[in-house]
């Protein structure tokens, strides 16, 4: 459980969230994203989770145990596919990862007295050094090992990072141009809620704040004891990920709008957010510098946390290709998470020598096109072609009652049928 909230607790909750609220309108983009989270993201959730729990096993090996003789190889290209798809995002997770890291150097270096210039202005040398840095801090805790590496880290900070943000929210509430970021983050525009953009992103996101459709999941799945009672282990992991995304709306938000008080350009002309991926980089130290002395530490503290965050999900992402050169292919632990980081940090830089041509259209095609797919031919392999004993037996481990439950009168048909059919209606609707 702490190992699957810190995976699904990140940047795309606190960097990504921010920026598409800010560029849909508010609370239109909000209410969208919640509740697509609950109708199709959650479902989904539950079935990698199962899967997983099951097969106890790599991702290729989980989808073909679970497949019949005629899907095993529709099964293997879906562990594939969500293998590549983890690798894209922990490409450019890594680069966003990297600025956080930075920028906590800077905050570190101005506490002692020195100018953080380059660490907090945009360069390629900076974001090479920093995002190598993450690498090596992601393939170390993979290559010792999950249990202890991820456990330890995810349980004990996410208290402080929550805690230090509704402190801020609190603060930035009193400052002058905070109210006018309230008033659109919180009052939706309920007709903007169908346009097809908007919900596109509020998809895309849902699937990626909660680590689906990769494979993640799957393999976190295979780590929970049979004790586990899935379902709320799943609404649990869902709810805390949608908590504190709200939240760190609720601070960058009105700090936009603070900032844009005090002079910063945050919208061009026609009203499109400008450096969208920068966002919490532009709006938050202005923030940080309106604290005085204290501005220093809270902003190191705060990009500290924020690093640990994207280390818990960035090792969820490594985790899904290591498991399967580990697994299937039968190289060491050690060796797998080396050979693949790197091969996923060149992957990485060649994404930051070409930073206008290919950092949106990884984001994109990973999140708003694989994400989604890969979570349909999940819900088809649970609702049609692994054998519903089998299925229905494993839901029932770790909850003898289950059979009274609403999820149990309700999933099975709803990710056979429902679920797939709406994401795909979604998907074709957006692109077309
Ligand atoms: N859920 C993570 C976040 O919100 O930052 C991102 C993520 C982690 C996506 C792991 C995919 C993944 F496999």
């Amino acid at each position: 459980m702490a190992a699957a909230s810190g995976s699904a607790i990140g940047l795309g909750n606190i960097w990504g969230f921010p920026i598409k609220v800010a560029s849909n309108g508010g609370g239109a983009f909000v209410f969208t994203y919640i509740i697509l989270t609950f109708i199709l993201a959650y479902p989904i959730l539950m079935a990698e989770l199962v899967i997983g729990r099951h097969a106890k096993a790599d991702t290729v090996k989980s989808m073909v145990s679970i497949s019949g003789p005629k899907s095993r190889g529709l099964g293997a290209m879906t562990g594939y596919w969500g293998m590549l798809t983890a690798s894209l995002i922990l490409s450019f997770y890594a680069i966003v990862a990297g600025w956080m890291i930075a920028h906590a150097g800077g905050s570190l270096v101005s506490l002692v007295g020195l100018t953080d210039s380059w660490f907090i202005t945009e360069s390629m040398s900076r974001s090479i050094i920093f995002c190598t840095l993450f690498f090596v801090l992601t393939i170390g805790i993979v290559a010792s090992g999950v249990a202890s590496g991820i456990e330890k880290w995810s349980t004990r900070l996410m208290p402080i990072l929550i805690l230090l943000i509704i402190s801020l929210v609190i603060y930035i509430a009193t400052l002058p141009g905070a109210s006018a970021g309230w008033a659109v983050y919180l009052q939706p525009d309920f007709s903007k809620v169908t346009e097809p953009s908007l919900v596109l992103d509020a998809l895309s996101q849902a699937f990626f704040s909660l680590s689906l459709g990769v494979g993640t999941m799957m393999v976190y799945g295979s780590y929970i004891s049979k004790s586990e009672n899935l379902p709320k282990l799943g609404a649990t992991v869902a709810c805390m990920d949608i908590g504190i995304a709200v939240l760190a709306g609720m601070l960058v938000i009105p700090a936009m709008y603070v900032a844009q008080h005090n002079g910063v350009v945050i919208y061009d002309e026609a009203g499109n957010l400008i450096e969208s991926g920068r966002l919490i980089f532009n709006v938050l130290p202005s923030l940080f510098e309106t604290m005085g002395a204290a501005g220093n530490i809270v902003s190191l503290l705060f990009f500290v946390l924020m690093s640990i965050a994207a280390l818990t999900s960035s090792i969820s992402m490594l985790e899904v290709p290591v498991a399967y050169a580990n697994d299937s292919l039968g190289l060491s632990r050690k060796k797998a998470a080396w050979y693949v980081g790197i091969a996923i940090l060149a992957f990485s830089v060649l994404i930051v020598f070409n930073m206008d041509l290919l950092f949106d259209g990884v984001v994109n095609f990973a999140t708003q096109f694989s994400e989604p797919l890969i979570g349909i031919l999940f819900c088809f392999f649970v609702g049609w072609v692994w054998k519903r004993d089998t299925l229905l037996g494993e839901l029932k481990e770790g909850c003898p009652e289950m059979q009274e439950s609403f999820f149990w009168k309700v999933w099975p048909a709803y990710v056979r049928f429902i679920c797939p059919t709406a994401v795909l209606a979604l998907l074709v609707r957006s692109f077309i």
